[in-house]
């Protein structure tokens, strides 16, 4: 675990007053980045420098650094999923205005996956924004529709189509939408989040990128962002979790979406990520202490801001039932069996939450016509929402 426990250590080492070389990390921070740069980045097989600043590596399959986690010693992968046919991979509905939506493409040699190198910069970075979260106030924002257990039912996989936006953020804010899968409350929360967010603090720059993030005690020592700890195993040989997309919507204009699921498989218990159609990996059961089954699921957007005021949520505009205008999840589902069909929420069962109503908002509008079916729409502005900033 220790690789986990770092991040959390590096608050509580900050202190110390050894600088090196005029960065603002100490040299303890200085060797722990290394420690854990060399145990998450695995020798490439072929390394590619992307247009977007980054290099991808590819690394063979089976020996990626989710498989040195102490939880996956016995782990077997899992080359796809048990529910996967290539028939889902085409037919994505797209309306005369509707751009395809695309992730950025690696092409990575037969056996071996892209995996984005993570850098000194990234984990310097990552820290000032946890140091943030202590020294400076921190203010977090959601606008969503969930579902909560009716007669003690669980869930095994959610799904939607969101819009893709690329809403405003500084160094110090984010913004995002996602849908996830969750169990336990407190510390004992086990959570996936899948989605797109713009936020400069995790990608180095202000553009939107397909993410995912998983915890098994609500952040406190396990998860992170993408493949920044062990913990997910990257499958796809094209498509890479923490890949950009590579156009967004423009408000009352072109619409680009981007369908995102996640699902347990029925046989491993694997939880799937599939964007556009395409299984890109999984998170393996075994790494979560209560992830069995999920007992919320739930759609929308949140935002971060650290000592400013929050940025735009979606597109900037509070619902109004134009699809063009604020951001939508449509053709939303659920599946209260591992082998079930999708469900959309029953207006009964769905409940919606924000925090900043004056900043934000959320509609659930239930079964519309085709093509949206059970769809919401959230988002807004920003600005102070009773933030004491
Ligand atoms: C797997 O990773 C280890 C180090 O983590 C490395 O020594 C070895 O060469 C790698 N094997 C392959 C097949 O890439
Ligand atoms: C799943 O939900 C559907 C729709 O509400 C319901 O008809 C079905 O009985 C449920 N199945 C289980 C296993 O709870």
């Amino acid at each position: 675990m220790r690789n986990m426990i770092f991040l959390v250590m590096l608050v509580s080492t900050t202190l110390s007053s050894h600088r090196v070389d005029g960065s603002d990390i100490t040299l303890k921070e200085h060797f722990e980045f290394e420690r854990h740069l060399k145990l998450i980045n695995k020798p490439p097989i072929k390394s590619i420098q992307t247009e977007f600043g980054y290099i991808v590596d590819c690394i063979d399959i089976k020996n990626q650094s989710a498989f040195d986690h102490p939880l996956l010693k016995n782990h077997k992968l899992q080359i796809r999923p048990s529910f996967y046919s290539k028939k889902k991979e085409i037919g994505v509905n797209i309306l005369p205005t509707k751009i395809r939506f695309e992730l950025d493409q690696i092409v990575c040699p037969k056996g071996s996956v892209p995996i984005r190198r993570t850098t000194k910069e990234d984990l310097i970075r990552t820290k000032s924004l946890l140091n943030n979260n202590i020294l400076v106030k921190r203010a977090a924002h959601k606008a969503e529709v969930y579902i909560k257990p009716l007669y003690g039912e669980n869930y095994y996989g959610i799904s939607g189509t969101t819009s893709v936006y690329n809403p405003k953020c500084s160094i110090a804010q984010a913004s995002a939408s996602n849908l996830y899968v969750r169990n336990g409350e407190g510390d004992a929360v086990n959570e996936i989040t899948v989605g797109w967010h713009v936020f400069p603090h995790i990608n180095g720059n202000d553009r939107t990128f397909a993410y995912a993030t998983w915890t098994s005690d609500n952040y406190v020592k396990t998860g992170c962002y993408n493949t920044q700890c062990q913990g997910f195993v990257q499958t796809h040989r094209q498509y890479h979790i923490g890949a950009p997309v590579q156009k967004t919507s423009v408000y009352g204009g072109e619409m680009v979406d981007m369908p995102i699921s996640i699902d347990q498989d029925e046989k491993s218990k694997n939880w799937w990520i599939t964007i556009n159609g395409k299984p890109v990996g999984y998170y393996p059961q075994a790494l979560f202490s209560n992830l069995k089954e999920a007992v919320q699921v739930g759609w929308g957007g949140g935002t971060i801001a650290i000592g400013v005021p929050s940025p735009q949520m979606g597109s900037g505009s509070f619902p109004d039932e134009n699809f063009e205008h604020a951001c939508y999840f449509k053709n939303i589902g659920y599946k209260n069996g591992t082998n079930s069909q999708y469900y959309g929420p029953e207006h009964y069962a769905a409940e919606t939450y924000h925090d900043a109503p004056e900043c934000f908002g959320v509609e659930y509008y239930d079964k519309q016509k085709s093509p949206f079916g059970y769809s919401l729409q959230f988002g807004g502005p920003g600005g102070q929402c009773g933030d004491n900033i």
